[in-house]
């Protein structure tokens, strides 16, 4: 059996679902799977651009024989040498021994790094710029470092006018059935989907991705071809996306709204950030108010919302005199996804002393966020006295949320 899909003449799409998986790099759960892609294009010289997980060798080889159809492969292109994408290359490899092996100096060391060297002779490796002709198609080589890897680059198909992206554009989520993103983007979890892939894993490098559209902006592009999620290949679906990637990688964000992020342990400090939301609808906030626990909620889709959002409330508690380790690993981890140019407030309980506040905030020093309204300080629980102080931040966002 096989599951091909023609996404324009003689342009394959051969990759695979994976519904099994629980985690992404063994760290952030999946609740829809998710797609490994990969692409073939048929032309006098054939060419298949990258692979896929280790579990789905059998259905992918069939994939690309379907795809092939009795034709021999000239070419394997690996724009990225992450294992979710190369565990299959040496099958492909051994089962089509006319196939050079196209990369970059990154990807071959790589390749050696994490498998072997077995096809050292038949390594094609390519430079900046560099094109492969393949007949009526022609596919120049766009190097993309940094996004998210070293040795990342991206491939332009110029008569067609295709971008293979590698993980830029890519999601989470199977692609079920509907795989144009017109179909999908706008449906469902798919936003939130394709920002905590974003902000997660390739986050941190804004700045690099803002240099690959540098690169590639005065190119026509009538479909993006990433390596995870849906093909663009509409007008629409790309400006959308584009729109989302600027915003993004540009640390922008989104959308006016209120993350709030607590960590608690007997109640009290989530009591206050409870009274601190309500404040803030009572005082006529339409925008978004979103409460997360760090202590039950995995931290991507945390850090996601904060990229989401213009504003967060951190909500810090102390243990053994330091800072609750929960809310450390988090704040860690969205300083680490380059969080900045926020608005931020903190409400803190430090009940007998410790250094939850300052720690918080140092770890938060590099982003240059603006604060808005004065700490609030709870002593245990929460008496009448800290309400209005809750009360004066909520005006405080409301102001600043109104200002904007
Ligand atoms: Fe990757
Ligand atoms: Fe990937």
């Amino acid at each position: 059996m096989n599951n091909i899909r023609e996404i324009t003449d003689n342009v394959f799409y051969v990759g695979v679902n994976d519904r099994r998986i629980d985690r992404f790099e063994n760290m952030f759960p999946l609740t829809k799977g998710v797609a490994y892609n990969s692409y073939l294009i048929k032309d006098k010289k054939n060419v298949l651009l990258d692979s896929v997980e280790a579990a789905f060798t059998r259905a992918y080889l069939e994939n690309i024989e379907k795809a092939l159809d009795g034709e021999d492969l000239d070419y394997l292109v690996v724009h990225h040498m992450e294992p979710d994408h190369c565990r299959n290359i040496d099958f492909v490899l051994n089962k089509y021994p006319n196939a050079k092996f196209v990369g970059n100096a990154k990807t071959f060391k790589f390749y050696e790094q994490f498998y072997n060297d077995a096809f050292k002779d038949r390594y094609y490796e390519v430079k900046e710029g560099d094109e492969i002709d393949l007949g009526k198609h022609k596919l120049k080589f766009v190097f993309a470092p940094m996004v998210h890897w070293p040795e990342v680059m991206m491939s332009y198909e110029s008569t067609d006018k295709l971008l293979f992206t590698a993980d830029a554009f890519g999601a989470f989520n199977t692609i079920d059935g509907h795989l144009k993103a017109k179909n999908i983007i706008h449906r469902g979890n798919w936003l939130d989907e394709a920002r905590r892939y974003y902000v997660n894993i390739v986050g941190k490098f804004g700045n690099q991705v803002q240099a690959l559209f540098k690169k590639v902006h005065d190119l026509e592009v009538n479909a993006i071809l990433p390596l995870h999620g849906p093909v663009y290949d509409d007008k629409d679906s790309i400006d959308f996306i584009m729109e989302k990637y600027n915003k993004w990688s540009t640390f922008t964000p989104e959308e006016k709204g209120v993350v709030i992020v607590f960590a608690s342990m007997y109640g009290d400090t989530e009591q206050a950030c409870d009274i601190l939301a309500k404040e803030l609808d009572e005082l006529g906030v339409n925008e978004e108010i979103e409460i997360y626990d760090v202590s039950n909620t995995d931290l991507s889709y945390i850090i996601s919302a904060c990229h989401k959002y213009s504003h967060a409330v951190f909500a810090p508690i102390n243990y053994n005199s330091g800072l609750y380790y929960k809310m450390g690993a988090f704040l860690e981890e969205l300083v680490g996804t380059g969080y900045k140019n926020r608005h931020v407030a903190f409400l803190n309980n430090w009940s007998w002393g410790g250094t939850s506040l300052k720690v918080s905030k140092e770890l938060l020093e590099t982003g240059k966020h603006t604060y808005i309204g004065e700490d609030v300080l709870i002593n245990s629980s929460v008496k009448d006295q800290q309400v209005e102080e809750i009360k004066n931040l909520a005006k405080a966002i409301k102001e600043d949320l109104d200002r904007m």
